[in-house]
């Protein structure tokens, strides 16, 4: 499957190009440092300054948060769960860290497929 990575919109100029882009790709936030053993608080939002649709044939059906190459956790959404109009998909996820971490998240949307967050170095202090 082809993965679609995140571009700063801001050296794009056309509007089209940079709504596209932002609506479909998921964004890691979450401090830059945990401590080990204790639960740290992760938001994965879909967009950051545009909407994206949420009709019964295109909307965000699942976004992932990823740790390096393993999984660490999946949320699957229905069409008309962010009440079918534009909205950004935001997910709260609480882990426990053992280790520094290089967090990414994927989201897939129904219609345009795979998109990658850039990655996020969280410090893990014993
Ligand atoms: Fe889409």
């Amino acid at each position: 499957m082809k993965i679609n990575r995140y571009e700063d919109i801001s050296q794009i100029e056309r509007e089209a190009k940079r709504d596209y882009i932002d609506r479909h790709s998921a964004f890691v936030h979450c401090a830059a440092s945990a401590v080990k053993g204790e639960k740290f608080k992760v938001k994965i939002q879909v967009g950051e300054e545009y909407k994206h649709p949420d009709d019964f044939d295109h909307y965000i059906s699942w976004v992932q948060l990823w740790d390096g190459e393993k999984m660490l956790a999946q949320t699957t959404l229905s069409a008309g769960t962010m009440g079918s109009a534009p909205s950004q998909v935001e997910v709260d996820l609480y882990i426990v860290p053992t280790k520094s971490m290089k967090l990414m998240a994927h989201a897939f949307c129904t219609k345009h497929g795979l998109w990658q967050s850039n990655e996020v170095a969280v410090e893990v202090a014993e």
